[in-house]
């Protein structure tokens, strides 16, 4: 939009979450409060500027590429503003102010308020909404149907105005100049003794300014979060919003309620996925997709077609086509997985790399390796990567097999169609197509089993 630009206030500490990390660096749906309502903020206008202060840099760093503007000491939302006239200097236009901790708010809400101010030629427009738990916020105090008297913040309110159901969302478009001139005459008496954004709407009502009052239809999008019951009511609340997106675009999601999939998360079409299943971080998942109950998926890809059977974790791996895996898989990270690999049941694999068609299925622990394609890893096996205080690699060439209940000492190889006999302990490189025996020979001693009572049957 056209002459606009944003302030995102976000250098408060939030008090009421008792946290030592800022309020707005706390997530919802897998991203910072604050990141919410930027990404909320961009598409509507190129210049954003968010007040930073309380933790500042960590901030910052979380953000990326926006302008900010410091606000040493937090003296309230209206201090936060003055702290912005000099990034601000010079601007005429419309300045649309938001709470760093409205996670929910939708860019298409943004974008008909503004339209609202402008189309009203309001001086200065407040977003409100009728809520049904008002309680904590500032309320609506108006004079008649259409106009606005002053805004009470709750803790200033009377048993009168505690009664009002229209909230403040702290949501508001102002001209200009007329913000900075106001602002001058704001002053601190009030309980908190701090610099009020709100007083701005009262004074400017006072002098018979124009101020819109634009109420919103979707008063569940406007919910600010402070405290840790409103993160996990905004978190199921993103969540659901993000089930929705993916079922419209073709995916199956059996139980919205208990599938928590983060907002970043890609999935494909026709991919169904059971109930309480968890997707975090920037995961892609393809089509046709099969993600059975209790696995958990966090940073990862996983290519179309997979299965994922019940109780996975994938951690920052990357998995290929026709890949099938589990029950009850763990893939730690740096783990890639070609097509057509079939990972079984209580097999753990860390930064190792298995090539096409390459199995492992029951009950193995694959660390460090790189295997090739066509191999099979029997029940049992282990690379055993760790001498106490190095790592070592582990490499299986192409078509090779490695017998049930082999332990592999690495660094060792086993090259192309080696073959590793079962219950072996390789110690030496298994040169290709050779069998390696590598285990005590059996002795069979007539007449010596020792005797067992028999029990009566
Ligand atoms: C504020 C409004 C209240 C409204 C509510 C909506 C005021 C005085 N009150 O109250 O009317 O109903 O939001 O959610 O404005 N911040 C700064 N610098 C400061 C203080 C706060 O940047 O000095 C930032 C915070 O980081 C936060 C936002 O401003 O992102 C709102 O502050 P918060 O303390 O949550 O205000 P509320 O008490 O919720
Ligand atoms: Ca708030």
């Amino acid at each position: 939009m056209n002459d606009l630009r944003i302030l995102i206030l976000a250098a408060g500490k939030g008090t009421r979450m008792k946290s030592r990390k800022a309020k707005v660096l706390h997530s919802v749906g897998g991203t910072t409060l604050v990141g919410h309502v930027l990404r909320a903020a961009q598409p509507v206008s190129r210049e954003v500027f968010v007040v930073v202060g309380h933790q500042a840099d960590e901030v910052k760093a979380s953000l990326g590429d926006v302008l900010f503007v410091e606000q040493k000491e937090q003296l309230g939302t209206g201090h936060a503003l003055m702290c912005a006239r000099e990034a601000l200097s010079g601007f005429k236009g419309d300045l649309l102010v938001l709470p760093g901790d409205v996670p929910l708010i939708r860019t298409e809400t943004i974008q008909d308020f503004v339209r609202f101010h402008r189309e009203g030629k309001f001086d200065a427009s407040v977003l409100t909404a009728d809520v049904p738990n008002p309680y904590g916020y500032g309320r609506i105090v108006r004079r008649n149907d259409n106009e606005i008297a002053e805004i009470v913040e709750h803790r200033d309110a009377s048993e009168e105005v505690l009664k009002i159901a229209e909230i403040n969302t702290s949501i508001y478009v102002f001209n200009t100049p007329l913000l900075f001139e106001t602002l001058t005459k704001v002053r601190n008496k009030n309980s908190q003794s701090e610099y009020y954004l709100t007083d701005v709407i009262g004074i400017l009502a006072g002098e018979g300014k124009k101020v819109g009052v634009w109420k919103s239809p979707q008063a569940d999008e406007i919910l600010g979060v402070n405290t840790r019951q409103e993160i996990a009511f905004t978190d199921r609340a993103m969540r659901r919003r993000k089930c929705d997106a993916l079922m419209s675009e073709g995916v199956t999601i059996l139980d919205p309620g208990s599938t928590f999939i983060d907002v970043d998360v890609k999935i494909g079409a026709d991919t169904v996925v059971y109930p309480s299943v968890q997707i975090y971080g920037p995961s892609v998942i393809g089509e046709d997709v099969t993600i059975r109950s209790f696995s958990c998926i966090t940073n990862a890809q996983i290519g179309s077609r997979t299965t994922v059977l019940e109780g996975c974790i994938v951690d920052d791996s990357k998995v290929g086509e026709e890949v099938t895996m589990g029950p009850y898989a763990r893939l730690r990270p740096g783990v890639i997985l070609a097509d057509q690999v079939k990972i079984g049941n209580f097999v753990e694999i860390k930064k190792s790399s298995l090539g096409t068609g390459s199995k492992a299925m029951h009950l193995a622990y694959i660390g460090d390796a790189t295997i090739g394609s066509n191999v099979n890893i029997g029940a049992g096996v282990i690379t055993v990567n760790y001498d106490g205080s190095k790592k070592y690699p582990t490499t299986i060439e192409d078509d090779a097999f490695v017998g049930s209940d082999s332990q592999l000492i690495a660094p060792i190889r086993v090259g192309k169609g080696g073959f590793v006999a079962a219950g072996s302990t390789i110690t030496e490189d298994v040169p290709a197509e050779s069998l390696a025996i590598g285990r005590g020979r059996q002795v069979n001693k007539e007449n010596r089993a020792p005797h067992r009572k028999k029990k009566k049957l």
